[in-house]
């Protein structure tokens, strides 16, 4: 890397998605400033080639806020706060973990702030992630709409790792990743805006996702289910979204709070292993507070 390169913000799609150049663990504190703003302007930036130990990733994510442990996945040994997620030449045939859209544990009081994935071992094609801006989703809707989901609350459970909304076993992600299926805390539902403001933009983005969200507070699943199916169906635009292709040792950074992602499931066959950091958030905030 030539040190005296400048900062450097390379947009990967109009909609989000920004590559970080010329910055590296050696010159973090001189740019974290940029770094940040690029996050809260992107939503989802890249830096390539940085290679990291455990130690430092951690010490990486904290810049962010606090790193979390998550629930229902086993943590990387001696490091509670980082889980692999990993999937092994011999696990095919079967789901991924995150295959479907979603924003990280969007069913707890407080759901992640922002996630940080990084690349150690990747297949030589596929395994891309996908995230669509959920500000610009929500923005692109008609004004009447916007106008009924603003007062709009809607239903979060941990469905993946509960009982009730349980995946079939074959479409479960198990693998080498531990992870607690049929528990029964996982099915309490939690109520978030279905419009959520940005707490340092101030931006309002759609908060719903097919993976934990199950209804509108106020309807039953059945009433419900054509309204989100069309939400998210607009929401998941190619317009709105981003596909990253990985290379070895790339950290990405994503604000969870106004993005959905989506793990491509095409690698049958070969090792994927990456390593990933949660930063705590808050309760989400409505439109109208
Ligand atoms: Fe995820």
């Amino acid at each position: 890397m030539n040190q005296a390169a400048p900062f450097e913000v390379s947009p990967l799609t109009p909609s989000l998605g920004a590559e970080i150049m010329n910055v590296g663990l050696w010159n973090m504190d001189s740019f974290f400033g940029e770094i940040y703003r690029s996050f809260l302007r992107y939503k989802i930036i890249v830096i390539r080639d940085m290679p990291m130990s455990h130690d430092q990733l951690c010490e990486f994510s904290a810049r962010f806020g606090e790193l979390m442990e998550l629930p229902y996945i086993k943590p990387v040994e001696a490091y509670p706060k980082i889980i692999a997620v990993q999937k092994e030449v011999d696990e095919t045939g079967m789901g991924v973990f995150g295959g479907d859209w979603h924003s990280d544990f969007s069913f707890l009081a407080a759901p992640p702030k922002a996630s940080i994935l990084y690349s150690h071992q990747i297949p030589p094609l596929g395994g891309d992630t996908l995230w669509v801006n959920m500000e610009s989703a929500y923005g692109a809707l008609p004004v009447k709409q916007k106008n009924w989901l603003e007062g709009k609350y809607v239903i979060h459970t941990g469905a993946p790792y509960g009982v009730a909304n349980a995946p079939d076993i074959e479409t479960q992600f198990q693998g080498s990743m531990t992870i607690t299926r049929n528990n029964p805390q996982a099915d309490r539902e939690t109520r978030h805006p279905a419009v959520c403001c940005h707490p340092e933009t101030g931006n309002l983005a759609l908060f719903i996702n097919p993976t934990y969200t199950t209804r509108f507070s106020d309807m039953s699943k059945a009433e419900s289910e054509p309204i989100l199916r069309e939400l998210l169906s607009h929401c998941t635009r190619p317009e709105f979204s981003c596909r990253f292709r990985w290379t070895p040792n790339t950290l990405v950074i994503w604000d969870n709070r106004s993005t959905m992602h989506y793990a491509v499931n095409d690698y049958d066959g070969y090792r994927r292993l990456m390593y990933r950091t949660t930063i705590s958030g808050e309760p989400p905030l409505p439109a109208t507070s």
